[in-house]
């Protein structure tokens, strides 16, 4: 390894300490269920959902018009998908409600499920490294939220149902938070918020658009657990959404 690229790495706190030993974290598609290199993981199947959609057209429009007290109480109450008959706790989302980043994972895993908070194992002790390298910190000005808010047993992907079935509940804290950049950590974020079906490595690198909203993909903090080589690419994708923002900053600056 480079000494530049070493260092980067250490700036992120994704030196070989942060490699995964244990399996304990969700398992994102892209990365593979079992610990070590999957087979080809990265091209594997995640059928996206097949339309906006989900549920009711009633129930889609209610959640459309809550605030935050009646979205968390919602997500809190839902029994819209058979994830809640095994949920311990659900996981709405952490963070600043007005924030300019959005970081949005998969689903929670045994210790979000268990503590109702997104991404507090292993994976988010890295993720917490990755904001500090680009000058972030949980809670200031960022927010955090998965596609699904109950834990899929075995920390399986998330069927296209479920995904379906919690869509709103993501789309609408997107409206509520409006930020300037979402960050989509891992393929299954990317391709439920983009409705299309593609590899991580052809949605790096470029400019996505959520409703409006910038996005740009990342992989997933507990893949790069298990895939140093990779880690110097997050690296990347993390400037590259830092200079994004920079620019959407200043666009705005230059025309007030
Ligand atoms: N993985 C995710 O995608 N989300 C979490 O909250 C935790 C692990």
């Amino acid at each position: 390894m480079s000494r530049r690229r070493d260092e980067m790495l250490k700036e992120m706190g994704l030196s070989p300490r942060w490699r995964l030993r244990a399996r304990t974290d969700a398992a994102p598609a892209e990365e593979g269920v079992t610990p070590g290199p999957p087979p080809a993981a990265e091209e594997r199947a995640v059928t996206p959902h097949p339309s906006p959609v989900s549920g009711t057209d009633d129930r889609r429009a209610r959640i459309m018009r809550m605030d935050w007290p009646a979205l968390k109480a919602c997500v809190a109450a839902c029994t819209a998908c058979s994830l809640h008959e095994k949920r311990n706790k659900t996981v709405f989302g952490v963070g600043d409600e007005n924030a300019d980043w959005l970081f949005v994972g998969e689903g929670p895993g045994a210790e979000e499920d268990a503590q109702g908070e997104p991404f507090v194992g292993q994976a988010g002790k890295l993720l917490d490294n990755m904001l500090a390298a680009i000058k972030l910190k949980r809670g200031q000005n960022v927010f955090i939220a998965n596609v699904l808010k109950c834990r899929p047993p075995g920390n399986r992907n998330p069927a296209p149902e479920e995904a379906l079935a919690c869509e709103p509940h993501l789309q609408r804290q997107i409206e509520l938070i409006q930020p300037k950049l979402i960050v989509a950590l891992g393929r299954v974020a990317a391709v439920n918020l983009l409705a299309r079906e593609a590899s991580i490595a052809s949605l790096r690198g470029r400019l996505h658009q959520y409703r409006g909203i910038p996005l740009i993909v990342t992989y997933h903090p507990a893949y790069l657990l298990r895939n140093l080589p990779d880690k110097a690419k997050a690296w990347a994708d993390l400037c590259f959404a830092v200079a994004t923002m920079k620019g959407l900053e200043n666009r705005v600056s230059a025309s007030t």
